[in-house]
């Protein structure tokens, strides 16, 4: 059975782009079907990516809304669309613990970084890629993982490494890890289907 995604964003959404293409005409081809792409931000190019793909968008304004607003239209969103998998794009904002207790394992989110490293609170975006440059590592890379309580703290689903160069600037290395990114969600995500499925079929 075909599973259900809701895909939330916040921005650009390259990352929605590339679950969009994977299920057109990728590996998520007949696995998975976005329901609903929700975002943080109404001016976020990724409602853009939506409309072009044909597909249900909610445009929220997390800027000009209560929190507690905020946070049941997206649970109530997500659970009018019947998705199976949360998937975070790109998203910058704190999911609800009611959103993650009631998707406990369902919520997977991309991180432009190997974590444990260069994860938690405040590192999203250049800063992850900054820090990794200031510290003169010589790799970095992408991670996929399920989404608890905390920041980046959840069960790692899948991670693909980027090797720098030592004057590479840290737009260079969110260039190098965006493609990662690109490659590895869409691969997570079926991951994840499958390894639900073979749990129903060991529960049977
Ligand atoms: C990406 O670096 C992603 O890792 C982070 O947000 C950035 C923009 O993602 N979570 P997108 O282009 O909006 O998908």
């Amino acid at each position: 059975m075909i599973k259900k995604l809701a895909v939330l964003i916040s921005g650009n959404g390259s990352n929605l782009q590339a679950i969009i293409n994977s299920t057109k005409d990728g590996i998520l081809k007949d696995v998975a079907k976005i329901a609903v792409v929700i975002s943080s931000n109404p001016d976020a190019y990724g409602l853009e990516r939506a409309k072009q793909a044909g597909l249900k968008a909610v445009a929220l304004d997390y800027k000009n809304m209560p929190k507690e607003q905020y946070d049941e239209e997206v649970y109530r969103h997500i659970k009018e669309s019947g998705a199976d998998l949360v998937c975070l794009a790109g998203y910058l904002r704190k999911i609800s613990h009611k959103i993650i207790s009631e998707y406990k394992s369902k919520i997977l989110n991309i991180h432009p970084a190997l974590l444990p490293k260069y994860g938690g609170k405040g590192m999203y975006g250049h800063h992850v890629h900054e820090a990794v440059v200031k510290n003169k590592e010589k790799k970095s890379g992408a991670t996929v993982h399920f989404v608890d309580d905390d920041y980046d703290t959840g069960y790692i689903i899948m991670q693909k490494e980027v090797f720098l160069n030592e004057d590479e600037s840290h737009e260079d290395v969110a260039k190098k890890v965006l493609v990662v990114e690109h490659e590895i969600f869409p691969q997570a995500i079926k991951k994840a289907i499958e390894n639900e499925q073979k749990k129903t079929n060991k529960d049977k």
